[in-house]
């Protein structure tokens, strides 16, 4: 059997590194063939010499040059690389796991090369819509757990049978919480998520509920559902990764234990399952599975990402620039979490929306919301 060959695209993070210990379960079915990363030199140099990938790129040159001295052989450098890497590394899959908008060229270039996406990447889609699932809709596998777990759901389904999709959200470290209760929240109590541990910039986004508004306009795109269709519960056991209802009343539910290899590896097994290492859910012991409304009130980050998923057009790429910035003025101690939303409204309000014609019409609308939101917040730049 020919093995899948592999890019992985932010594999000093946390999806990243679950997705090399997935890998390294298969090595007769799966062969790394390049990794990206940015600044984590030490953590890098070791995966290149566990994983043997031939291909390196550090988007930091400072980084990269440090790393290759290390591992003995050259790695490349800076975000052109990266996007280079991930339409010219020869791999069958590319698993894209860098966080941020960053993230958009790779995720063009690997579906124009004619791979494989493992997407991961979500602000991918945010922020790049039709002008990225044109390039591929039927390559992109999600790997986030609720779109991997409708991707699977509809598996056989046909499109004109489903009705409505439920993602469903944990509810973060402050669900319960009141409007007006969020001020003082310190970082590492927003770090502090209840069920999954991720990077911080989706971490902080969970706490705020705009990661659950992101995923609601990465599953309109995905699924080609309108956004009235599209429905957010809160489920704080998260053992229902999502759900899809159809018009004769049934709904598929998709479960299991919160372990982010299932979805990575499903994104390279599929339409095939592999053994996995993880626990199965004990249903005698589950207990209750409680579901309820979003608190749209204490997280307005939820509908402001709503509502520019429904205007369209280059208005998602805004809500997510600013929202980059302001989640690190955050995590960097120097705005309350509060600040999130009300950055994001402003810079909404300021944005004057059109119809996206190219990757490079977007980057200039993030590198203007960025700009903008920096000016609101009275800060350098730190995002
Ligand atoms: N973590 C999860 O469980 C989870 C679940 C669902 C979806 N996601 C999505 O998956 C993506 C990654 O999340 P994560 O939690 O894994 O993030 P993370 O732990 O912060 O890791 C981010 C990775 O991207 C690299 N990176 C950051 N900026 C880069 C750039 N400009 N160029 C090249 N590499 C860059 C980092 O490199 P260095 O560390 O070397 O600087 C790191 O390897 C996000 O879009 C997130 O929303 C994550």
């Amino acid at each position: 059997m020919n093995r899948l060959r592999l890019t992985i695209l932010g594999s000093t993070g946390s999806i990243g590194r679950q997705a090399i210990d997935v890998a390294s379960r298969y090595p007769d079915r799966v062969e790394v063939v390049a990794l990206a990363a940015s600044t984590s030199v030490e953590r890098f140099a070791e995966q290149a010499r566990v994983t043997g990938a031939p291909y390196l790129v550090l988007a930091d040159p400072e980084a990269a040059a440090r790393a290759a001295s290390l591992i003995g052989r050259p790695v490349h450098a800076g975000p052109e690389a990266v996007a280079a890497l991930a339409g010219d590394g020869g791999a069958d899959i590319v698993l894209n796991a860098l966080v941020g908008a960053a993230g958009l060229r790779a995720s063009a270039s690997a579906l124009a090369s004619g791979a494989r996406l493992a997407l991961a990447n979500k602000e991918s889609l945010v922020v790049g819509g039709e002008l990225v699932t044109s390039l591929g809709l039927d390559r992109i596998v999600p790997v986030d757990s609720e779109h991997s777990a409708i991707y699977q759901s509809l598996l056989g389904e046909p499109a004109e049978c489903v009705s409505r999709l439920w993602l469903t959200a944990s509810g973060g470290p402050f669900r319960g919480r009141r409007p007006g209760e969020l001020a003082d929240v310190t970082v590492e109590e927003a770090l502090a998520h209840p069920r999954w541990t991720m990077g911080p910039k989706i971490t902080i986004d969970s706490a705020t509920l705009m990661n659950k508004g992101l995923e609601v306009i990465e599953a309109h795109h995905l699924f080609g559902v309108d956004y009235d269709r599209i429905k957010v519960v809160v489920h704080p056991q998260s053992c229902v990764h999502s759900m899809v209802e159809y018009v004769d009343g049934s709904v598929k539910a998709h479960l299991g234990v919160t372990d982010m290899r299932i979805p990575i590896q499903y994104a390279l097994s599929a339409p095939d399952r592999w053994v996995s290492p993880v626990e199965p859910v004990d249903f005698a012991t589950l207990g209750r599975l409680d579901f309820e409304e979003p608190d749209f009130d204490t997280f307005p980050c939820l509908g402001l990402a709503l509502e520019a998923g429904r205007i369209g057009g280059t208005m998602p790429a805004a809500l997510n620039a600013a929202n980059e910035v302001a989640v690190a003025a955050f995590l960097g101690g120097s705005i309350p979490l509060t600040a999130i939303p009300s950055t994001i409204e402003q810079v909404l309000g300021a944005h004057e929306v059109h119809v996206p014609g190219s990757i490079e019409e977007v980057e200039a609308v993030d590198e203007w919301a960025r700009r903008e939101a920096r000016r609101i917040l009275g800060i350098g730049e730190v995002a």
